[in-house]
């Protein structure tokens, strides 16, 4: 049995001018000791799934549809003593932004021993020893757990979070870009730190991220997000090599390759679909080189390709969408070579 399992999620926000559908139809699932990456550009509906997963939405956001089953628990409509219990303990959640996450009032070390004390029945000195210990795991020197989180570099105060995401030794560990607003050097150290860490107390990890040479490095597997809709899902090794959606196929020649390589990039202009507004056919239609007449009037489902490998496209159900690739980017202006 998977350790998480999201069964047709849908999430939309009220607003103003209507309601925005950010999350439509989502199932993936996560098995003990996976790294589940999550990829898609801005706007895609990515942080809404990982904050639904705890239930951290805004006021005007809300899932109106399916499951999301931790450990036999229904996170969308257990009781909140439940999901506070779950909180930290099984399910901890490393932010874009260490700076909105801590508390400014509190030093690092007062607030994982806090943590620690909340979930266990534990020593005050105990619980500060192991925030010591936490703080050194995480690379940061041990006289650190007294400081207040502004005495901190924007890396420093990153680790520190990790640092309580990892006090409780959870189940699962969600990180939300968790090193988008650090130099690119640290961001390395930090997303290792993640890696190997996450290893070290045998947990799963569910990673956002934009950049998807960060998934090939870390993840087992990959989701990729596309207007509010997962379009693949699969093992990375499946993915990468024979990726059977073509925005995914978009996202990877989009990427200069670890290798650095000679293979041209491509850049795929366009905006994602508004969510106020959804299409009600491919939602990738109007980027996409692959497109048929058919796509302009149906809305493909997620499709088994493999073992393990899922897509919604229907043209990639009958052809090689990689085969054609040199011949769809030579010939086709939709995607244009850098
Ligand atoms: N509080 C909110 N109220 C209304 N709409 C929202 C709210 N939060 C997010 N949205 C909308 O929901 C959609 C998905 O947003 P989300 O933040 O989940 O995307 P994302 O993939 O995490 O993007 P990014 O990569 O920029 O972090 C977007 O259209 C966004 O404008
Ligand atoms: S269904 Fe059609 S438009 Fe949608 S991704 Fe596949 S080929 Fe492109
Ligand atoms: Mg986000």
């Amino acid at each position: 049995m998977s350790l998480l399992e999201v069964k047709n999620l849908d999430i939309e926000y009220q607003t103003k001018k209507g309601s925005i559908k950010a999350a439509n139809d989502v199932s993936f699932s996560i098995d003990q000791n996976e790294k589940f990456g999550l990829v898609g550009e801005s706007g895609c509906g990515k942080s809404t799934i990982a904050k639904s997963l705890l239930r951290l939405l805004p006021d005007n956001g809300a899932v109106t549809n399916g499951s999301i089953m931790f450990d036999g628990t229904d996170l969308v409509s257990t009781d909140e003593k439940t999901l506070r219990d779950i909180r930290w303990d099984e399910i901890s959640f490393i932010t874009q932004s260490a700076m909105n996450a801590l508390d400014p009032v509190y030093t690092i070390g007062n607030q994982i021993v806090e943590a620690i004390q909340t979930h266990e029945n534990v020593s005050k000195k105990n619980a500060r020893n192991r925030a010591g210990d936490l703080v050194e795991l995480v690379g940061l020197e041990r006289e650190r757990i007294d400081s207040y989180p502004h005495q901190l570099s924007g890396g420093m105060r990153q680790r520190a979070m990790i640092a309580m995401a990892l006090a409780l030794n959870p189940r699962l560990i969600i990180a939300d870009e968790p090193t988008t607003a650090l130099d690119v050097i640290t961001q390395d150290h930090i997303l290792e730190e993640i890696n190997t860490l996450t290893d070290t107390i045998n947990s799963s990890l569910f990673i956002i991220t934009h950049d998807i040479s960060v998934v090939a490095e870390t993840c087992d597997k990959v989701g990729v997000m596309y207007g509010g809709e997962l379009v693949e899902v699969g093992p990375i090794e499946e993915v990468f090599v024979n990726p059977q959606h073509p925005y995914t196929l978009g996202l990877l020649n989009a990427f200069p390759t670890i290798e650095g390589g000679e293979d041209e990039l491509i850049t795929m202009p366009g905006q994602p679909p508004d969510l106020q507004d959804p299409p009600q056919n491919c939602s990738f239609y109007e980027r996409c080189p692959y497109r048929e007449e058919r796509c302009a009037h149906a809305d493909p489902e997620l499709t088994r390709r493999s073992d393990s490998q899922y897509a919604a496209c229907f043209v990639s159900e009958e052809r090689d969408i990689g085969a054609e690739y040199e011949s769809v980017v030579d010939k086709e202006e939709v995607w244009l070579k850098l």
